[in-house]
């Protein structure tokens, strides 16, 4: 005979291959606590609606302890032969205090049981990515207190546009991390919803209490259909989205690290401990552990199409197809998570180079804009200062020179209404002051946003 628990009706136990290809123990027992945190607030429920002694939930109770000791020790050993976490559980509860062990899953089914555990474990997983989210924003906030005075090239087309503030560019980041913050809040509250009660598909015949064991389990809401309870897994999409999407701004953020760390470009370095050298060329080091994070990212995009394409053509309720919610969700809370460990560490290990920066703003006609304003302040209607300053970029480009090398005679050949008054427009530190309002890139207004952000993420 099989050691199945659903084995009556069967003439024959499931071959070898089919026993392997159904089974799910070697990935889900990862649901193991939570998938005993349901059972001791289901036997909890069960024994105060009438339908369990108050003996058979102590032995439950004593059971569950002993075995949440042996996986803590290493020792239960799971059984392909029980197919997946909750019927090796339940086995070895049965082992352990005999029929009060069978009667745990009266009033409820594996669909409930596991649509349950994910989103225990699911919800504790985004209490930690918000918490390492934060501590990649600290890093980054921090990296734009010290620099708020740094000048660097912004970019538009990948050209010099105009000077920024190095901290002005970090708290960009600051802000995109704050609404995947925001989104994975967002997304807790959908997935902190309690699917236990629906039973197989259709509720029980139990007189069952889902708000007991709502509260035991701490699950804000109840799912108020039983057939969407167990089958619907936009939860796991909704949050493998917004983990798609924090991804995204930290590919972005690592493309950017990357090029910056070019020689070409030499506006940061990155510690030794997050690059790795070339077995063929002595001379290299390379930025892995953005170029990872960039990779990476691809891989939660794919999970998420995958967890969408899973759904996509499911009928109600419950199919054997959402046994492959797992693994896609497991692997993305683990890249999330180690990306933003490591993350947070790599931007606290930055060396920022401020003269490398300032020159390549001296070398783009950075300020070019900062001068077709001076004018449009004297008077000059917009499109035409913009035209009198195109002429003179030419000029300095053709002299190989910066608009602001060019003598006063030279600009006043451009137009009379520049006085000496311009140089004070002309260099980045100028252009970085004139844009003093809020959200705009002088160095008082990033300290201050640095400063909110600080406060706020110590909070
Ligand atoms: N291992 C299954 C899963 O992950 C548990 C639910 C199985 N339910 C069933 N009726 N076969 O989805």
């Amino acid at each position: 005979m099989s050691n199945k628990t659903w084995s009556g009706r069967f003439n024959e136990p499931v071959s070898e291959l089919v026993k392997q290809y159904t089974g799910s123990i070697d990935f889900d027992k990862r649901l193991a606590q939570a998938d005993i945190q349901g059972s001791l607030a289901h036997a909890q429920m069960l024994h105060e609606a009438g339908i369990l002694s108050a003996q058979d939930l102590a032995d439950i109770q004593s059971g569950m302890a002993q075995i949440q000791d042996e996986i803590a020790a290493g020792k239960l050993q799971w059984s392909l032969d029980l197919e997946d976490v909750h019927m090796n559980i339940e086995r070895r509860l049965t082992d352990k205090i005999g029929d009060a062990g069978k009667r745990l899953h009266t009033g409820r089914s594996r669909n409930d049981q596991v649509a349950t555990d994910i989103r225990l474990w699911l919800r504790g997983e985004i209490d930690v990515i918000r918490s390492l989210i934060r501590d990649v924003q600290s890093a980054l906030a921090e990296l734009a207190q010290q620099n708020a005075d740094v000048v660097m090239p912004g970019f538009t087309h990948l050209q010099v546009a105009q000077p920024v503030s190095f901290g002005h560019h970090m708290l960009a980041y600051v802000e995109m991390l704050g609404r995947d913050d925001e989104r994975m809040a967002d997304c807790r509250k959908r997935v902190n919803r309690m699917p236990l009660g629906a039973a197989a598909l259709a509720g029980t015949t139990f007189p069952i209490r889902r708000e007991t064991t709502a509260k035991l389990l701490d699950f804000e809401e109840i799912c108020q259909n039983s057939l969407d309870a167990v089958s619907d897994r936009d939860f796991a999409i909704e949050f493998t989205a917004a983990a798609s999407l924090l991804m995204i701004h930290l590919s972005r953020l690592s493309e950017e690290l990357i090029v910056w760390m070019s020689p070409r470009f030499g506006f940061i370095d990155i510690a030794d401990r997050f690059c790795t050298g070339s077995s063929i060329m002595p001379q290299k080091k390379n930025p892995d552990v953005p170029e990872l994070v960039r990779g990476k990212s691809g891989r939660v995009i794919g999970h998420l199409t995958g967890l969408l394409v899973l759904m996509k053509s499911q009928p109600l309720a419950y199919n054997k197809d959402n046994q492959e919610d797992k693994e896609p969700l497991f692997d993305t809370v683990d890249t999330v998570v180690d990306t933003l460990r490591i993350y947070a560490d790599m931007m606290r290990g930055i060396t920022v180079k401020p003269d490398n920066m300032r020159a390549a703003v001296l070398q783009g006609f950075a300020t070019a804009t900062d001068l077709a304003d001076y004018l449009v302040k004297k008077g000059v209607p917009f499109r035409d200062s913009h035209e009198v300053v195109a002429q003179a970029v030419r000029h300095a480009e053709q002299n190989g020179c910066d608009l602001a090398d060019l003598s006063l005679d030279v600009l006043r050949g451009f137009s009379s209404l520049i006085e000496a008054d311009v140089f004070a427009v002309l260099t980045p530190e100028g252009s970085l002051n004139a844009r003093n309002h809020l959200g705009g890139t002088a160095p008082e207004q990033v300290r201050a946003q640095a400063a909110r952000w600080l406060a706020q993420l110590a909070d």
